[in-house]
């Protein structure tokens, strides 16, 4: 199963969710490039495409449970990284193994992000473009930082959503935009339970067809 969505729309909550009712292997693709992005804010001078291959090809999926991932600085710095086309090419490798050989006690694999259904799993079963409008995304983030005990203003929030959405639908390579043949889930006036309800009914009308 694909998913792509902008920040904060709700597509990795609908992805857990998913995962666990369909016993799907999950991978949050956006929380690589946060890696990414985290050790060129560390590493500074030091980063190079090499670095970021052996990191990645050794790379434990607890790592990615890091809660200094979650930041605004690390989501920024990602964004930018995101727009290499060498980098994106090392992340592709390994999202391919998640997606078409995910752990054995798995029935499958579901990713999200930016180009999962464009770029990643184009011949996905399910394929849902999540999104909800930005003001309620930055409403939604802001809380969550300040459950996290992150401080950042409401306004801090929505200007880096702002320029992460334009970063990510206008880059060159793996660009965010819905394709023809992906379902459209806009939550900005649903719950999260109605979401999952929503795509699971869409789902299981698939399944048992
Ligand atoms: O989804 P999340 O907000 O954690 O993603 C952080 C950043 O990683 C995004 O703003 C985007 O630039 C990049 N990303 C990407 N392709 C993906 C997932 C994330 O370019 N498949």
């Amino acid at each position: 199963m694909a998913i792509d969505s902008p920040a904060a729309a709700g597509a990795g909550t609908q992805a857990r969710l998913i995962s666990k009712n369909y016993n799907l292997f999950y991978l949050d693709t956006g929380k690589i490039y946060r890696y990414i992005g985290l050790l060129k804010i560390n590493k500074k001078d030091k980063f190079s495409y090499n670095l970021v291959k052996s990191k990645i090809s050794r790379i434990k999926l607890n790592v990615l449970k890091n809660k200094v991932l979650l930041t605004n600085e690390v989501a920024q710095s990602a964004s930018k990284i995101a727009k290499d086309k060498k980098i994106r090419d090392i992340v592709h490798k390994f999202q391919q193994n998640c997606a078409y050989n995910p752990p054995k006690k798995y029935k499958g694999s579901v990713l999200d992000g930016r180009d999962i259904i464009t770029v990643q799993m184009k011949d996905a079963m399910f394929k849902f473009y999540i999104t909800a409008n930005l003001k309620v995304r930055a409403k939604r983030r802001f809380y969550e930082y300040q459950n996290l005990k992150i401080k950042i203003s409401y306004n801090e929030v929505l200007k880096s959503l702002r320029n992460r959405d334009k970063l990510d639908k206008e880059r060159k390579y793996g660009p965010l935009k819905k394709t023809k043949d992906s379902i459209l889930i806009n939550t900005s006036k649903l719950s999260k339970k109605a979401s999952f309800k929503k795509i699971k009914a869409i789902m299981d009308k698939k399944i048992n067809n």
